[in-house]
């Protein structure tokens, strides 16, 4: 599959890693470089060395020489974007969170049915190397903790601006939200949460949690998220499961190290350094999903491993979820949110 062409709205950190790697793996072409600044799609471009420059979304969206959009714009912008390419026809690699409302990812993934079209969320992890391992081991966890802690988000990031990045829990939490649900297999029910704004005093955004997750098969994970500086050990992320029959897994490292039990003995344990050349080159998982995703496109092959647009209104649900749970100290049914 080498023919997929691609406009790519939102061309800073993520655009560029999706861009570079959609071409270097000989996927597909980027056909339009579209941001609102045009330095930043200009900068892009010339590094890809194909397509041209926009800062027309609309018209890069809806060109009818593309199959696919990628959305790598900042959050407040997703919901249009990604209904915009969804009604259009076209096929959607979106970055994380889908959305800063549960209402505004509900508008995604209905326009994603109505349209019948192929949308993956940008949550790499689901195909780091070592979490495939883990997955192939203990295919579904009965007990869980997850735990992703970046180093401080600066006050003049926009990822911390209420109306464009929401803060840590809904920016990068919904990764971890993301990967317990696929380590559970089962969807995420309700939530109860602790937290606040700990890191940024005074905020009226929620940058910490640690909250106990329950799912339509009544087995339970544990969170914790924030941006309180990361564990020297651990580093930026950690997860230990359990089956409920003897088997752990333990992922730590940013998903550069992992244990495998069986309840007597370690069975196994994996480094990133002893993957092969080219897990060791994708330990992160950004070249395996967007692999996926031009098959999905291209060949028609339903998402398998990626988060679908139901995943991503489920990751949402449960950072607002937790926001609500926090502010009015409660468990919350994520059925009611929206
Ligand atoms: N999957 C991951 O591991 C990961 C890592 C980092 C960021 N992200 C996500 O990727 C997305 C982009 O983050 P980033 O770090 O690349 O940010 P960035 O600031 O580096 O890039 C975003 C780009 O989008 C453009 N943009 C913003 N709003 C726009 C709009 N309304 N219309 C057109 N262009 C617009 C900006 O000008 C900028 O060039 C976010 O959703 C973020 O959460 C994902």
């Amino acid at each position: 599959m080498t023919d997929l062409r691609v406009a790519v709205v939102g061309c800073g950190g993520m655009g560029t890693i999706h861009a570079r790697n959609l071409t270097a793996l000989g996927l597909g072409e980027v056909v339009t470089f579209a941001d609102a600044v045009p330095e930043k799609a200009a900068a892009l471009q010339a590094a890809v060395g194909t397509g041209t420059v926009s800062t027309d979304i609309r018209r890069a969206i809806e060109d009818p020489s593309i199959q696919a959009v990628v959305i790598a714009t900042h959050h407040d912008s997703h919901p249009d974007y990604a209904v915009m390419a969804a009604n259009a026809g076209k096929h959607i690699l979106i970055e994380k969170p889908l959305a800063l409302t549960v209402t505004a990812a509900q508008r995604i993934v209905e326009a994603v049915v109505a349209n019948d079209v192929q949308l993956m969320v940008g949550f790499q992890a689901r195909f780091a190397p070592l979490v495939t391992r883990a997955k192939v081991f203990l295919p579904q966890s009965l007990v869980s903790t997850g735990q992703m802690i970046d180093p401080r988000w600066g006050e003049a990031s926009w990822a911390q601006s209420p109306d464009r990045g929401g803060a840590n829990v809904i920016s990068q939490g919904v990764h971890t939200f993301d990967l317990l649900s696929y380590f559970h297999d089962s969807e995420p029910v309700a939530i109860a949460a602790g937290g606040g704004a700990f890191t940024h005093p005074g905020s009226a955004l929620i940058d910490s949690t640690v909250c106990t997750i329950y799912y339509a098969n009544g087995s339970t994970a544990s969170a914790v998220i924030g941006d309180f500086g990361p564990a020297h050990h651990v580093k930026k992320s950690f997860y230990q499961l359990f089956d409920g029959e003897g088997k752990s897994a333990t992922i730590y490292g940013y998903f550069a190290g992992l244990t495998l039990g069986d309840g007597k003995e370690t069975r196994e344990a994996t480094t990133v350094a002893q993957l092969s050349p080219e897990e060791q080159d994708d330990y992160t998982g950004y070249r395996a999903l967007m692999r996926e995703f031009a098959a999905s496109v291209g060949e028609g092959q339903p998402i398998r491993t990626g988060a679908t647009a139901q995943d991503g209104l489920l990751a949402t649900a449960l950072a607002i979820g937790a926001f609500t749970s926090i502010r009015e100290r409660r468990i919350v049914d994520l059925a009611d949110l929206g």
